[in-house]
This record gives C-alpha cells, structure tokens and sequence, in this order.
C-alpha cells in the first residue's frame, strides 16, 4: 500500500476505533472485553505455553484490551510490556511490574529485536493493511523469537439458519468496514502474511467459536451489537425491530450456531 494511502486511512482508522462503536469511554466497553477475554483466554494461554514461554522473556502484548492476557504473561515471570491505543483498563497492572504503554502499533515503534515473543490477538484485522501491521510485529522480535496472531474471520455468522442473528450479523459485518474499517476476511489469509514477514517455523491452527442461548459469547454478541445498533439503523443496514429478534434468538434456550472462526499463527524470526 501507498504510504500516504495508509497514513490517511490510519487517520480515519484511528479516529473511528478509538471514539466509534468500541470506545472506551462507553459503559458496557469494559463488560464486552471481559468476555472476549473469558472466551479467548484458555487457547491464547495453551499457546504460549506450547510456544515454550519462560520466565525472563521479554514479551510485547499489542491492543491489551482488559489486559487478561498481559498479566497471566506476567504472573508466569514474563517481562510484559502491554500497550493499546487506550490503557484505561490496563492501570492496575503497572502495580504488578508491567510496563504499560499508550502506543499504536500501526504507526509507533520500538527498535528492532525488542522481544523474545509478541502477541496480538482482534487487533490485526481493524488496521488499514493488516499484513503491514504483522511486519511491523515480526521487525520487534530478537533472533529465535516468535510472533503469535490470533484473528477471527466473519463468514460463519454470515448464513446462519437463524434469520434475524444472520440479517443482523451481515449488517454489522458492513458496519464494522464502513465505521472502523475492519478486514473481517483477512485472517483467512494467515500464515501467509508471517511467511512474507520472513519468520520461519510457521503454524497454524483454526476453530469455530459456538455460541449458545444466554452463554458468555451471546452475551459478548449483545453488546456489540448494542453498541452499534444505533449507528447502524441510522445508516439504514438493518431495522431497529430486528435486533430485538436477534436478542431473542441470541436468549433462546434452544439456540446454538456457529459464531466466529478463529485463527491463530504463529512463527519465529530466523536465528
Ligand atoms: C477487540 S479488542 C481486543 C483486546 C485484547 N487483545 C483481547 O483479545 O482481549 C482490540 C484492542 O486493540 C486496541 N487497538 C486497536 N488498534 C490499536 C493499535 N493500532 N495499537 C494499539 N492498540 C490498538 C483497542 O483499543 C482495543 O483495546
């Protein structure tokens, strides 16, 4: 990509992630990454254990979120810096000797060989051009030390046989492209993208994330969509009725349908 093409659109990127559908500043914000957290944690930490994580290493967690995944890393004797656009809810874990950045991993660095591991995990795919995103990521890593990526892929969601969780999940797919200008195809495209960065040692592992009446990832699919319900009517995606049918479908006790695809990548800078 351009540069000045990526520049502009990281403006707008930036501009829409940090103040749009996902701010911090919205009240149910903290709840939804919790979940995310609670959904995600259990593979993130299997991977770094089979990564081979010790104790000592120098670790980068990039878009921290609630922060889960940098103080595991840090209760396991990592050297954690974890950073985000927005470290509201990272505060706490400066007490525990992390070092908690305001950073942008699209356009901020750190000097070349920072780290023996960086981790990113739903931050790639809302960056302009997410495999510059993962060079940038594999440019951090010391000799022999690994990048791990773990995306989610929309498709799906996108012909569920439950038709107001599957009109409202098109809609929102849209939103996300439109609002924040999230790729929400892109982790399809993994390993590839760690391949060109020039890691070697390449993995890759693929799942499908369940979602079941009332559970924990329902739960984090209501507040997304609540967080974007009113944007997305006044933009004319989908009508205001038929979130209340997705909620309803989403509580049902007898509901269960795929929810995202998740994929996780991971490779190592050449020694
Ligand atoms: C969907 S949340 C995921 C949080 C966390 N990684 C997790 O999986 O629990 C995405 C996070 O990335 C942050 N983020 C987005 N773009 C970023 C960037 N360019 N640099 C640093 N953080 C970013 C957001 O502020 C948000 O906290």
């Amino acid at each position: 990509m351009d540069a000045s093409v990526a520049g502009d659109r990281w403006e707008w990127t930036q501009e829409r992630y940090r103040h749009g559908i996902f701010s911090h500043a919205i009240s149910s914000e903290r709840r939804r990454l919790e979940l995310l957290e609670k959904l995600l944690d259990g593979h993130t930490r299997a991977r770094f254990e089979a990564l081979g994580l010790r104790a000592g290493q120098e670790v980068l967690e990039v878009g921290g979120g609630g922060g889960s995944v940098a103080r595991w890393l840090a209760g396991k004797g990592a050297r954690v810096t974890v950073t985000d656009l927005d470290t509201t809810f990272l505060g706490d874990l400066a007490e525990q000797g992390v070092r908690v950045l305001r950073h942008d991993m699209y356009t901020e660095d750190f000097p070349p060989g920072s780290f023996d591991a960086v981790h990113a995990r739903y931050v790639v795919l809302h960056l302009p051009d997410p495999d510059r995103a993962v060079a940038r990521l594999a440019g951090w890593l010391r000799p022999g030390g690994v990048l791990l990526v773990e995306e989610p892929a929309s498709f799906p969601v996108m012909d569920s046989p439950h038709p107001a969780y599957r009109t409202v999940m098109r809609a929102f797919r849209t939103h996300l492209e439109e609002s924040v200008g999230s790729d929400t195809g892109w982790a399809r495209t993994l390993p590839v993208p760690l391949e060109k960065a020039g890691l070697v040692g390449i993995g890759l592992d693929a799942r499908l994330q369940l979602v079941s009446g009332g559970d924990d990832e329902a739960q984090w699919w209501r507040l997304n969509l609540e967080q974007s319900r009113s944007a997305m009517v006044a933009a004319g995606l989908v009508e205001d009725a038929v979130f209340d049918a997705a909620y309803q479908e989403l509580a049902a006790p007898d509901f269960h349908d795929l929810s995202l695809a998740v994929f996780t990548a991971w490779g190592r800078k050449p020694r």
